[in-house]
């Protein structure tokens, strides 16, 4: 594994002749493991095939903002906030000015205004055009916003003059995406996360559950991934695909997660509770399909196991032990109760009631407490939240 590994790269291909090498570009940062998806202006497209792009990185190519069918399978949007990293290569002048002044006249400039993720930019260009005074300029008011300036190189151009304006190399390039990503404070520690929700029988046709859709715990496992973790994501019954990398264990009752986190937290560095557990389930299970029978149906119910307490109460090999606290009232003393009860060393409290948040949603905003201390993390995706939770826990171990 790569510190590329699972890096959503969107790469925003403008119209030089350079473009060429971008076949080669998005083949070294598949090998990588990075996702690629290619946005190419209309002028790249002289210089290179969108077949060419879509063969190389097995993903439909992008190359309007007013295609509905395109909007509608990843609207613009969200294609902006899905990235980690937007690269622009090769860059030219006119993408370059159009950056510095803010014109968002095609997809890959709205997305560049739309992403919250890091840019990097490539420049290409005669080495007249790079020299010039509005060239330079612009770079500079991209540099001050914090824009990746990668190269250009200097050496023989196409038009064959000789100065600075080559595009790098697909190698340098990938070597530089490889150098702006995460510290990798997790390598050699492995985390095991729960995820999603339980479900607990009632009969062979129903159970009771609760609405955990496993984004937030899956985001956790992504986040640790990218911090190079080895990672043990055992989740209940959901239908987000997991992340490449991750050891997926699949569980669907209380009793079946707390089997699966006893084996693997031991093994671990920490363990994260993330999964919505059911606090009861049926007394008895059907075995056949339970009949309907008069006006009222009394099922009599029995406490699960507490999985994430019989972790923290290991007394051997013992993980770093971070448990969650969905609520809806009280939620700092709630929380700050079931740190103490469980015996916990962080928890992550969540609070459910505000509508858009938490349960089976992109966004959340958790407050981190410890013994002693406390962090608040304001409203963010998933993607970003998870990644604060998973640095401040590098922080412990
Ligand atoms: O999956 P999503 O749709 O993205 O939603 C994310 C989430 C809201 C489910 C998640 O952010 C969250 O808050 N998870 C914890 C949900 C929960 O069950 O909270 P709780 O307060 O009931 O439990 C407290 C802690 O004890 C949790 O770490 C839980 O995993 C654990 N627990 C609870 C009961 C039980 N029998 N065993 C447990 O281990």
């Amino acid at each position: 594994m790569t510190n590329l590994t699972n890096r959503k790269i969107v790469l925003g291909i403008t119209g030089g002749i350079a473009a060429y090498k971008c076949a080669e570009l998005v083949r070294r940062l598949k090998e990588a493991g990075c996702e690629v998806k290619v946005v190419m202006s209309e002028s790249a497209k002289h210089f290179i095939t969108p077949l060419t792009m879509q063969a190389v990185s097995s993903e439909m190519v992008s190359d309007s903002l007013l295609d509905p069918s395109a909007e509608a399978a990843m609207g613009h949007i969200e294609f902006a906030k899905w990235a980690d990293l937007i690269l622009v290569a090769p860059a030219t002048s006119n993408t370059i000015a159009k950056m510095a002044a803010g014109i968002a006249d095609d997809l890959l400039t709205t997305l560049l205004l739309a992403t919250p993720a890091k840019v990097a930019i490539a420049p290409a260009m005669n080495q007249q055009m790079y020299a010039h005074p509005a060239t330079q300029a612009n770079l500079a008011t991209l540099k001050a916003r914090d824009v990746l300036i990668w190269g250009p190189g200097k050496g023989e151009q196409a038009c064959g003059d000789v100065g600075a304006g080559r595009m790098l190399e697909p190698h340098e390039l990938v070597a530089l995406c490889t150098a702006t990503e995460q510290p990798q404070l997790l390598a050699g520690k492995t985390i095991t996360i729960t995820a999603g929700p339980t479900r607990e029988p009632l009969d062979p046709v129903r159970f009771i559950s609760n609405h955990s859709s496993g984004k937030m715990g899956f985001s956790l496992a992504e986040a640790a991934l990218k911090l190079g973790a080895h990672v043990n994501l055992i989740s209940g019954p959901v239908t987000i695909k997991a992340p490449v990398g991750v050891n997926l264990i699949n569980i669907e009752s209380a009793e079946q997660l707390l089997n699966e986190s006893l084996t693997y937290a031991p093994l671990s560095d920490a363990f994260i509770g993330c999964a919505a557990v059911a606090d009861y389930r049926a007394a008895n299970v059907a075995t056949q399909k339970m009949k309907k029978q008069g006006d009222e149906l009394t099922l009599t119910l029995v406490k699960n196991p507490d999985v994430i307490a019989a972790v923290a109460n290991l007394t051997q090999n013992r993980p770093y032990t971070v448990g969650f606290a969905a609520e809806t009232q009280n939620v700092e003393s709630y929380a700050k109760g079931k740190l103490k009860n469980k015996n916990l060393d962080m928890i992550c409290a969540n609070d459910v009631s505000q509508s858009g948040l938490g349960f089976n949603s992109d966004h959340n905003a958790l407050t981190l407490y410890w013994q002693n201390e406390q962090l608040a993390l304001a409203v963010n995706s998933k993607t970003r939240i998870a990644l604060e939770v998973i640095k401040q826990l590098a922080k412990q171990l």
